[in-house]
This record gives structure tokens, C-alpha cells and sequence, in this order.
């Protein structure tokens, strides 16, 4: 099947191509505009990891663009949408809102209209556990009530009613996924498990706020890859939405002595940030049931693996 994936230089976008590569009945075209959040070099060493792959295509799209996108995706006979693209992050959401309304609404929007023009009927793309805020009902079905409080989260859930908007009004089929903290291989360095990991290697301080007592439903990448796999054979109807987490909450400061066993990390705690959610915790029986994915990966079974990848990839210590 040809499949777009936008976002592909990104963590989850890269993880899920390589995966989807590796099977030579697909051709994947990946697009992303390689932003400057994080490391650009990280970035493009993913890509140059999916490069490897024969059936692997990638353009340099910025998703805010529609006519570039329309021209990029038009040629390719894609049957199927994964879009991952936008800006990530609930902290940079106070510094630089506007670009998550550029990105993440507008964007998705364009990606929208491109499908609606093209006959794409089907969209996979990424929400967040933050479009359920302060809602503390845990674990925390997707029949929730979302109750955002940052513009990252707020612009999750728009995507959500966009996406219900429009399955209403063309012939396109959603399915909407409310990511819990993913971390792995070629994670993202702005999040908590790679900070740990570059404190630990480059003795630079590691900032926790709310003292460390945050708790976090954390999520192994190779599990979304297999769970995307069966959402794409599975062909759903309409929208559909799914947590995906392993509604296995870990505290943050257990995660962090866990490295820190020797002391080490150079830590310096401080008080809340008005960002932060204190806790997530989602239920997975949805996904269970509906896709028969039985088995979430738990931490202490991969953390090392993850610890000694990172110690070979000198990229991410700069
Ligand atoms: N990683 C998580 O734990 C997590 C949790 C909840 C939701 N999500 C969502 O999942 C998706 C993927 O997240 P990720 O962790 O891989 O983040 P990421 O930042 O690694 O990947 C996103 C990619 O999108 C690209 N991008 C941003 N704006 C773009 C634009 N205007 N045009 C084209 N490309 C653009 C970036 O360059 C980046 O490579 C995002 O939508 C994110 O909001 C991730």
C-alpha cells in the first residue's frame, strides 16, 4: 500500500516508517519541514536510518503549506494518511502558541483538504493524553470528558472535532490516537527519559519541576508500531478515537533513582510549572478489545535496552 506519513523525521513518524518499510508491499512517502524545536541532526539521521529502505520516499513539506503538500502528495496514489506532523511540547506551548495553531490546526486542516481532493479516505492521526487536562477520573476512558488547559492540548482536541466535522461531511475515515507519554529508540530529547539519560552521560543539570512528583502512563514505541500496524489492517469505519497507553503509571522521581543510583544526575527540583499535569493515566481496554492487543510492553523490561542504545548514539549528548 502507499502510505503518507507526515512528521517522518520525527520520533513516533520515523519509528512507524522504518517499521512499515520493512514490509516490501508498501511504499511509503514520508514529508516533514525538519523543524528547529529540537536537534535537526537527530532529525536527519532518522532520516538517513529510513533512506535506507528502497521503498522509502521522503520531501521536505512544511504541512502549513497546502498547494506545496497537494503537489508533493498528488503523483503518489496514496490510499492512506498517517499524520504525525506537528509542534509537540505543553512547556514551548506558552512561549510560541501561535505555532501550534498554524501547525496543528491549520496543518491538519490542509492535510485534510488534500485527502478530500485526492479520494484519500482514510486518516490515522495523533491526538494527546493532554486533551484530558485536570480531568482526574483514572484511569481515564476515551468516554472522558477533555478538559484541556494548555494550547497544545486545546489544539488535540480541536483536531478531534475536526476530525468528527469532516468524516460527517466527506467520504474520509479517522481514527484519532491519544498518545501517553511514548518514549524508546531515537526518542525525543525534550522529554523526560532522554533528559535523564544526557544528565547522566554529560553531568549537565536536569530540571524537575513540582518536585518531581509527577506521575507518567509510559508507553513503549514498539508497541504503537504494532498497534498502528493492526489499525491499518483493521480498516475502521467513521472516527474512531483510542487512548493509547499501557495504564501503568510510574512517578517520575522512581524513574530518575532507577539512573541515579549512584548519585550521579545533577538534579535541581523547583515548583510547578503551570504546564505541567501532575498525573496521566489511561485505560487500554478499548484498544485490547477492539484490536486484540493483548500485551503492553512494561519499562522495567526495556529500560536498559533503551539506556545502552542511547549510549551508542552520541547525536543526542550534544
Ligand atoms: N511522543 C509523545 O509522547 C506524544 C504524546 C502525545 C502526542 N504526541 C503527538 O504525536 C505526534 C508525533 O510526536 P513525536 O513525539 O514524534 O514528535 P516529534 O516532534 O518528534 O515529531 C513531529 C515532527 O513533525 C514535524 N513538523 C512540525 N511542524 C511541522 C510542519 N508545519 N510541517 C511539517 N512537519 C512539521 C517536526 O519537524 C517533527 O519532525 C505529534 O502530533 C505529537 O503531538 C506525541
Amino acid at each position: 500500500m502507499n502510505i503518507l506519513i507526515t512528521g517522518a523525521a520525527g520520533f513516533i513518524g520515523s519509528s512507524i516508517a522504518m517499521h512499515l518499510s520493512k514490509n516490501k508491499n508498501n511504499r511509503i512517502f514520508g514529508l516533514d519541514n525538519i523543524d528547529s524545536y529540537y536537534s535537526q541532526k537527530i532529525k536527519r539521521l532518522r532520516l538517513k536510518e529510513l533512506k535506507k529502505y528502497k521503498n522509502f520516499f521522503f520531501k521536505k513539506v512544511d504541512i502549513t503549506d497546502e498547494e506545496k503538500c497537494y503537489n508533493y502528495i498528488k503523483t503518489k496514489n496514496i490510499k492512506l494518511i498517517i499524520h504525525l506532523a506537528a509542534q509537540a511540547g505543553v512547556r514551548y506551548s506558552f512561549i510560541n502558541p501561535s505555532k501550534y495553531i498554524d501547525s496543528n490546526i491549520s496543518g491538519f486542516l490542509n492535510i485534510i483538504f488534500c485527502a478530500k481532493k485526492l479520494n484519500i479516505n482514510r486518516i490515522i492521526y495523533a491526538s494527546s493524553s493532554s486533551v484530558y487536562g485536570e480531568n482526574k477520573n483514572f484511569p481515564l476512558s476515551e468516554k472522558e470528558i477533555t478538559k484541556p488547559i494548555n494550547i497544545y492540548g486545546v489544539s488535540k482536541k480541536l483536531n478531534e472535532k475536526i476530525a468528527n466535522t469532516y468524516q460527517k461531511i466527506t467520504k474520509i475515515n479517522f481514527v484519532g490516537l491519544r498518545f501517553f507519554t511514548i518514549y524508546g529508540e531515537w526518542g525525543r530529547p525534550d522529554m523526560l527519559l532522554f533528559k535523564i539519560f544526557k544528565s547522566y552521560f554529560t553531568k549537565k543539570k536536569l530540571y524537575l519541576n513540582n518536585y518531581g512528583n509527577h506521575e507518567r502512563d509510559f508507553t513503549y514505541i514498539g508497541d504503537v508500531m504494532k498497534i498502528i500496524n493492526k489499525i491499518i489492517l483493521k480498516k475502521f469505519k467513521n472516527h474512531k478515537i483510542f487512548n493509547i497507553c499501557s495504564n501503568k503509571p510510574i512517578n517520575i522521581l522512581e524513574i530518575l533513582n532507577i539512573f541515579n543510583d549512584n548519585k550521579q544526575i545533577n538534579v535541581k527540583l523547583s515548583k510547578r510549572h503551570n504546564a505541567d499535569i501532575l498525573k496521566t493515566h489511561g485505560e487500554n481496554k478499548k484498544i485490547k478489545k477492539e484490536l486484540n492487543f493483548k500485551k503492553f510492553t512494561s519499562f522495567y523490561s526495556v529500560y536498559k535496552k533503551i539506556f545502552f542504545w542511547y549510549k551508542i548514539n552520541k547525536i543526542y549528548k550534544h
